[in-house]
């Protein structure tokens, strides 16, 4: 008869090395969880390596080309960047459509606006009537930019509802 039947009838005096299929398996198992522990943590390590700057929207846009942005007249939702803009007799204004209070995107009324998210109210210029919001909607800058096409600069903002309008000469 042999000396064992299978690998995992060891014999606990022999010196042999060989690993037994039992030992092998549990190796890999543990093997198996360093490995996706190892990679989590390396996830979530190499996040932190990754610069944050790219993940962050640029601060100017364009709105188009002036004959096309003030061919259109009154206040228009802009969802992508969150701004009204506002054409009027060849002049045109940008105004955030985000809330002050924790950033919740208004909503146009008739009296002005309304945050749907915990009742801020503004009236039509952006000052603050109501609720939680600390502080009115701004205006952003906008300009002419080098290509021609009007652009808004959300990093540079006012409060001066007539100020903020800007008119380009075509
Ligand atoms: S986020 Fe607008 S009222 Fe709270």
């Amino acid at each position: 008869m042999p000396k064992y039947r299978n690998s995992l009838n060891v014999d606990p005096d022999d010196k042999d090395p060989m690993i037994t299929r039992r030992s092998f398996l549990a190796l890999m198992g543990v093997g198996a969880c360093v490995l996706g522990v190892g990679g989590l943590v390396n996830a979530s390590f190499l996040g932190f390596l990754y610069p944050n700057a790219m993940k962050v929207p640029p601060s100017i846009f364009s709105l188009g080309r002036p004959e096309e942005v003030l061919s259109r007249t009154g206040k228009i939702f802009n969802p992508k960047q969150k701004v009204f803009v506002e054409t009027e007799s060849g002049k045109v204004r940008v105004q955030t459509a985000v809330c002050t209070h924790l950033g919740c995107t208004v909503n146009m009324v008739e009296t002005g606006y309304s945050c749907p998210c915990h009742g801020s109210t503004y009236d039509r210029h952006g000052l603050n009537t109501g609720g939680p919001a600390p502080s009115p909607l701004v205006y952003f800058k906008v300009f002419k930019g080098a290509s021609g096409d009007i652009m808004v600069d959300k990093a540079s903002t006012t409060l001066d509802w007539d100020a903020a309008w800007y008119s380009p000469t075509i």
